[in-house]
């Protein structure tokens, strides 16, 4: 088979950028980690303490950016130090015990589809990126009418929105869901776009993982235990093994993948019932 056809041919002659936004803790800063080499790498977080003492740890090339992806102004100005996309890695995110519904759907999936959106000019033939979604994201699947409101995320008051279909905007947890659902979809119906230009973007969906956020939840929410209990390996995973994975799925050796989900997850979803 010969190579596909490409739409158009991206310009960019710059040299490549590494962006890990949500990289202040947790997975985001194990995937600084993971990725820091010869390139430039943006260690961004809405915390800048926490992004500097990632990119101090990462190298010499990593270099620590205050943006918080819900507000538009940082965003733009997060883009503008991107000239050409090389890997693009998104693990910022609320989770249920964080805060209101409609301040988990700005971050996980309004401010998400934003970053894209602002670094679209940058995309280029090797640019490869991952968002991170959920298990949660997973289970049930979406009436329809609810996926085609998750599958707008920029058009205004999405929580509105959402409330108009019998949604309740405030509560989180259904907030985290339905963010991830969001996520998940939006990573699907990019991947056909980005391939015509010679990008990537895939989504990873952890399990219950130790981090800040993966204790929070375990110290606040009864059924975290039994979810960890019922997975197939039977136990929290680390920020490493997940880093590892978005590693993989940003390098060259995963050239052919992209427009789909990765669990990893320890098995949890095939613990539950098809
Ligand atoms: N830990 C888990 O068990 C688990 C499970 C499933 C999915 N996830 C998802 O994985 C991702 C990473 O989770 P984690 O466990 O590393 O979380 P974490 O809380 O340890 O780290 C998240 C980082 O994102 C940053 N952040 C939050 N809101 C931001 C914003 N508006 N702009 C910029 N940065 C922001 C935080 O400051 C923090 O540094 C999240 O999207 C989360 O929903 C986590």
């Amino acid at each position: 088979m010969g190579q596909p056809a490409r739409l158009h041919v991206v310009s960019a002659t710059a040299d490549p950028v590494d962006v890990v936004v949500g990289a202040g803790s947790g997975m985001g800063a194990a995937v600084a980690r993971a990725i820091a080499g010869d390139r430039t790498l943006l260690v961004a977080d809405r915390h800048l303490l926490a992004a500097h003492a990632t990119a101090t740890s990462v190298g010499d090339n990593a270099r620590a950016v205050q943006c918080d992806i819900t507000d538009v102004d940082a965003v733009a100005e997060l883009a503008t130090q991107v000239p050409r996309l090389g890997r693009l890695v998104i693990t910022a995110g609320l989770s249920p015990t964080m805060g209101e519904g409609q301040a988990i759907y700005e971050v996980n999936l309004v401010g998400m589809a934003r970053l894209l959106d602002a670094l679209d000019g940058a995309l280029a033939d090797g640019t490869a990126a991952v968002c991170f979604a959920s298990i949660a994201g997973h289970m049930p699947p979406l009436p329809e009418a609810i996926a085609a409101i998750v599958d707008d995320p920029l058009a205004p008051d999405l929580p509105g929105r959402l409330a108009s279909v019998g949604i309740d905007p405030s509560d989180p947890g259904a907030a985290y869901g339905l963010s991830k659902h969001g996520v998940l979809r939006l990573v699907r119906r990019l991947g056909v776009p980005w391939g015509r230009r010679g990008a990537r973007i895939l989504s990873i969906s952890p399990g219950i993982i130790d981090t800040p956020m993966g204790r929070q939840e375990l110290a606040h929410q009864d059924q975290m235990q039994p979810m960890i209990d019922a997975s197939a390996l039977g136990r929290m995973g680390t920020d490493d093994e997940v880093a590892a994975v978005a590693a993989f799925l940003t390098s060259p050796a995963a050239s052919f993948m992209t427009g789909c989900d990765v669990l990893v997850d320890g098995g949890f979803v095939s613990s539950q019932p098809q």
